[in-house]
């Protein structure tokens, strides 16, 4: 959440800053703002909105000099306004920061700082009065004093005219140093700078670094040098276009069948079969999770227990030494997936992260880590990393069970549903003015129903629930109406009598009910408003088809109610806060 970016070279900095901060503003984009120095004192811009927006009235590029930091926000203490805008400057106006996470202890700290004039309502801009409090000479040994009084999350950059250095921390949110020759960059990811360079020290927490023109030091907590490990990072710059698509979303969806059969070769590591599998994430990675124990526990025949990673974190999980944890994550810095997978560890659990983002936090955390090869995902809405992480846990079960999973059909299939685009944009327009919506599957089906309504609402804003088919007498039905249809996962598997069943009932009250169901099943449009077909498979195997439909149907409706699909309101891509 929030992205920050920082360069010390020989260019212009705000160019490439404002580049940077574009790449890193799925993180976040309700304010913007950049501070260069320039002739012995600090130049700040910063506006509300999105990068294009703030910049067209601002021209960022503009700002002179060749060290700079940058900001792109997702709120957290204050609105979305210019003054809560970072960077934050400090009284002198000498000290500039950028900050990500959640200072938790900054009241108290304001208490100290009495003779401050603070312009915002953030956590954040404590930290520039600390920094101008502590600095005495040095601005790394001034941000070490002053991370060492702060009591929570946080990455940050600092600047002063007086030192040819950009000083950062992390404890808790991410921050990587991307290594130039004669120049030096800083993001919360690597797409803040990859086009320059794919040589990357990653800061882990409490460490704290002085990056400077030819230099990166990098020192522990206690001030200690540490020798930084670069590491070279793969990364396809041409992926993370859109690639003549009108959003990232429908080019990440047509992404899929590729996405697949890359992640049919994913080496899968040797997995003894635990006592039991506990597998923690959040959101879409969390639907792929619970699809995961119908895969896991249909044919590795072992228990599997499915947790939000937030309200894993904060029980007492009965999980020991003899279980494994599974951790899903696309951006690998969840902080809710990061705390459930610590504590698991804490527990002496062995744990294994299934991870889209490179040497991201759980990655570099879990025992052991399968890479997802679903490549950038920039849509907020997460829909080729869910597709991949599917794939994983089939693989995952493949291992555990000895058996053959036949997968290698799916790509093909997934490639035919996506030639149904315009067909589904059609039955899109018929809905996109519903206010409510209703999501229902069951077995296999029932976590897509949830992740279908998942798309929907996150980025069309139209409410949607999904539900255990099952569960829908027990409660839901009570909402059927002529103005709130009910989209039903319905291929031909075991329950699909069942379903049907289900989808009569809904007809019976005057809902309209839109069905995803096997192609050549010519009945269901006698229970059903609309069809969208799907190829045949496995039963087993059906989410990775029924998923796909769902995803477009998101995407069309969101797109006709003219909506930002990449960007939708509220949301940031990685959620390094809790
Ligand atoms: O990076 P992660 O996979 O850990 O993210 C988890 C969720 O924040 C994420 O899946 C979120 O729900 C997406 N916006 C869903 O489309």
């Amino acid at each position: 959440m929030c992205g920050i970016a920082g360069y010390i070279g020989k260019k212009k900095a705000s160019g490439l800053l404002l580049s940077s901060i574009r790449n890193l503003e799925y993180r976040g984009y309700d304010s913007i703002g950049m501070a260069t120095i320039s002739e012995g004192g600090i130049r700040l811009s910063k506006g509300k909105g999105k990068v294009s927006e703030v910049d067209s009235s601002l021209a960022f590029s503009e700002l002179p000099g060749t060290i700079g930091i940058a900001h792109t926000r997702w709120a957290t203490h204050g609105e979305p306004s210019e003054k809560n805008a970072h960077p934050h400057l400090s009284q002198s106006g000498k000290t500039a920061i950028v900050h990500n996470g959640i200072i938790e202890n900054y009241l108290e700290l304001k208490e100290t700082l009495r003779g401050s004039a603070f312009k915002s309502e953030t956590d954040s801009e404590v930290v520039a009065h600390l920094l101008e409090k502590n600095y005495s000479g040095s601005l790394k040994d001034a941000l070490l004093k002053t991370v060492q009084q702060l009591q929570g999350t946080y990455a940050i950059c600092a600047i002063r005219p007086d030192s040819k250095e950009i000083a950062v921390a992390r404890n808790g949110s991410p921050l990587a140093i991307g290594l130039g020759n004669g120049e030096n960059f800083i993001g919360s990811d690597i797409s803040a700078f990859v086009e320059h360079t794919k040589k990357v020290v990653y800061l882990d927490d409490f460490q704290l670094a002085s990056v400077k023109e030819n230099s990166v030091e990098l020192f522990e907590g206690n001030g200690n040098p540490v020798a930084p490990e670069p590491k070279t990072i793969n990364w396809d710059v041409e992926k993370a276009q859109k690639q003549g698509y009108k959003h990232f979303m429908l080019k990440e969806i047509h992404e899929q069948p590729q996405v697949v059969r890359d992640s049919l070769s994913i080496p899968i590591p040797e997995l003894e079969k635990p006592r039991k599998i506990f597998i923690v994430a959040c959101g879409t990675a969390g639907y792929a999770g619970l699809t995961g124990k119908y895969i896991l526990e249909r044919y590795a025949r072992t228990q599997v227990e499915v947790a939000y990673a937030s309200e894993f974190r904060y029980s007492d999980p009965v999980i020991g030494p003899e279980d494994l944890l599974i951790a899903i994550s696309q951006s690998g810095e969840t902080a809710d997936t990061l705390a459930a997978l610590r504590l698991a560890k804490q527990k002496g659990a062995k744990t294994l992260g299934i991870i889209n983002v490179q040497e991201s936090t759980i990655a570099r955390e879990s025992d052991s880590v399968i890479y997802t090869r679903a490549g950038p995902e920039i849509g907020v809405a997460s829909t080729k990393a869910f597709i991949s992480q599917l794939v994983v846990l089939y693989r995952v079960a493949e291992k555990l069970s000895g058996t053959r999973i036949p997968l290698s059909p799916i790509p093909g299939k997934i490639q035919e549903i996506l030639s149904q685009g315009e067909k589904i944009r059609e039955v899109a327009k018929k809905y996109f003015k519903v206010y409510n919506f209703l999501y229902i599957g069951r077995n296999f089906n029932f976590p897509i129903a949830l992740e279908g309504a998942l798309k929907l609402k996150e980025i069309s804003y139209i409410h949607a629930e999904g539900y255990a088919s099952g569960e829908m007498k027990h409660g839901p039905i009570a909402l059927v109406c002529d103005e709130v249809p009910t989209v039903s996962i319905a291929p031909k598997d075991a329950v699909y009598p069942k379903i049907v069943s289900n989808m009569q009932e809904v007809r019976a009250r005057n809902g309209d009910v839109i069905a995803v169901a096997t192609e050549g099943d010519s009945s269901i449009s006698s229970h059903a408003t609309d069809v969208l077909y799907i190829p045949e498979t496995e039963e087993t195997l059906y989410p990775l088809l029924s998923v796909v439909p769902l995803q477009l149907f998101a995407y069309h409706v969101a797109d006709l109610r003219d909506c930002d699909v990449d960007k939708p309101r509220n949301l940031a891509k990685s959620v390094t806060v809790e």
